[in-house]
C-alpha cells in the first residue's frame, strides 16, 4: 500500500466517482457542457461531503484540453481527461491558474486581499483562472471586500469557487452574487459503499459490520470515514480480516447494543445496574462524551420511531433490522414526553461532562434522576 493517506488517494478524479451530491454534479456538468458557466459558486455543506473535491474537479473540467463529452443525458457527459498538461498540473497541485486559499488559516493576512485582487491578471496558460476559497466565511474584512469588488465586475477569465461549512455567516452581498449549492450530509449506506470499494482496492478484508461501524461513527463525513479506515488498517497491520471487535477497541467506540442495554436499565428503573454499567464503560476506556452523544442519537431515533415508524427506515438510519425491532419494544414502555425528558437530561449531561472533575458524575446524576422519578 502506498503511503498516501486514503482520503487523498481516493479523492474522486472524475464526476462519475463522486458519491451522492447528484444535484450539484448534474447542474455543474450541464453548465460546462452548455457553456453557461457562472463566475461565482458557493458550495455550502458539512465537512467531508465533497466541496473541495468537486471544486477541484470543476476547475479541472473547465480547463481540460481534451474533455470527454459523451451522452448528454447522463451526469458523466462531461469529464476531465486527467491526462492533458492542465489536468495533470491541477492533480499535482502545481497549476499556476488554480489558486487555493484556506480562509480559516489565513484570516487577517493581507496578502489574501492581494491574491484576490490578482485575479484580474490573465491566466498563465489555462482558459480560466480559478480561485477556490475554503471556509470562505472566515475571510478577513479587507479580503472579503476585495472579493466583493471583484465579484461586482469579474473579468471574463475569472471563476470563484467559495466553500463553507457555515453559509449563514457569509456576507449577504457576496452570497447574492454566487450560484449556491447545498451539499448534503452523506448517508451511512453511501459511505459504506465507498469504504467497500477502497478496501477491495487495498486488498484488505473487513467484516461487513466493521465497515458500517466505521461509517456510523463518521457522522456523515467521508473524510472522517476514510481516516478511520486508515487507522484501522494500520492498527491491524494489514493481516487477516479486520474484525468489528478490534475496531471498537481501537476507537473506543460505543456499540448500539450497549446503548440499548443502558436504555433497558432506564426503562426498568434499575438504578444499580445502570450505575454499574457506567462504571464498566469508564474502566474499559470508553469516551463518556461519545457514549452520551450516541445515546442522544439513539433516543432521538426512538422518539421518531414512536411518532411515526416510517421516520426510521433501514436504508438511512444505520440501524439493523434487529436493532430497530429492539428499539420498538423498548419505546413501548415510554411515552413521547418520557423520551423527551431523557433526551433533555442527557444533552445536559453531555455538556457537563466536558467540565466535570469526575467525568462520570453527570451521567450518574441523570440516571438517579430518571430512575427515581415517580411514574
Ligand atoms: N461525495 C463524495 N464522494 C466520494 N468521496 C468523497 C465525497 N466527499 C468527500 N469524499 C472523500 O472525502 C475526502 C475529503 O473530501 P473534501 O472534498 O475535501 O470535503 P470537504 O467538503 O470538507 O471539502 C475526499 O478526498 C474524498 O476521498
Ligand atoms: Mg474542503
Ligand atoms: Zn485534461
Amino acid at each position: 500500500m502506498s503511503n498516501l493517506v486514503l482520503y487523498r488517494k481516493y479523492r474522486p478524479q472524475t464526476f462519475g466517482e463522486v458519491v451522492g451530491q447528484e444535484h450539484v454534479v448534474k447542474t455543474l456538468v450541464n453548465s460546462i457542457a452548455h457553456n453557461s458557466i457562472s463566475h461565482a459558486y458557493l458550495f455550502s455543506g458539512p465537512r467531508g461531503s465533497g466541496k473541495t473535491t468537486i471544486a477541484r474537479l470543476f476547475a479541472k473540467a473547465i480547463n481540460c484540453e481534451k474533455p470527454a463529452t459523451g451522452n448528454q443525458q447522463t451526469v458523466t457527459s462531461f469529464e476531465p481527461c486527467n491526462k492533458c498538461s492542465s489536468c495533470t498540473e491541477i492533480m499535482q497541485s502545481r497549476s499556476m491558474d488554480i489558486i487555493e486559499i484556506d480562509a480559516a488559516s489565513n484570516t487577517g493576512v493581507d496578502n489574501v486581499r492581494e491574491l484576490i485582487e490578482g485575479i484580474k491578471f490573465a491566466p498563465v496558460k489555462s482558459k480560466y483562472k480559478v480561485f477556490i476559497i475554503d471556509e470562505c466565511h472566515q475571510l478577513s474584512k479587507s479580503a472579503a471586500n476585495a472579493l466583493l469588488k471583484t465579484l461586482e465586475e469579474p473579468p471574463a477569465h475569472a471563476i470563484f469557487l467559495l466553500a463553507t461549512t457555515e453559509a449563514h455567516k457569509m456576507i449577504a452581498t457576496i452570497t447574492s452574487r454566487c450560484q449556491r449549492f447545498d451539499f448534503k450530509k452523506l448517508q451511512v449506506p453511501e459511505i459504506v459503499k465507498k469504504l467497500e470499494y477502497i478496501s477491495k482496492k487495498e486488498k484488505i478484508q473487513f467484516e461487513p459490520s466493521a465497515l458500517s461501524l466505521i461509517a456510523l461513527n463518521s457522522r456523515g463525513s467521508f473524510r472522517d470515514a476514510e481516516s478511520l479506515l486508515d487507522e484501522c488498517i494500520s492498527f491491524s497491520g494489514n493481516i487477516g480480516t479486520i474484525k468489528t471487535e478490534s475496531i471498537k477497541e481501537l476507537l473506543g467506540i460505543v456499540e448500539v447494543g450497549q446503548v440499548a442495554q443502558f436504555v433497558d436499565y432506564l426503562v426498568q428503573k434499575n438504578t444499580k445496574d445502570a450505575i454499574t454499567f457506567i462504571g464498566t464503560l469508564v474502566d474499559s476506556g470508553v469516551d463518556l462524551q461519545e457514549f452520551t452523544k450516541t445515546l442522544v442519537f439513539y433516543l432521538r431515533q426512538s422518539l421518531l420511531l414512536k411518532i411515526n415508524p416510517v421516520y426510521l427506515n433501514l436504508q438511512n438510519s444505520g440501524f439493523s433490522r434487529d436493532e430497530i425491532d429492539k428499539m420498538k419494544a423498548q419505546t413501548a414502555g415510554f411515552s413521547e414526553v418520557d423520551i423527551h425528558k431523557l433526551i433533555e437530561m442527557f444533552i445536559d449531561a453531555e455538556n457537563r461532562i466536558k467540565y466535570a472533575t469526575i467525568s462520570q458524575l453527570p451521567l450518574e446524576l441523570a440516571v438517579v434522576n430518571i430512575t427515581y422519578q415517580q411514574s
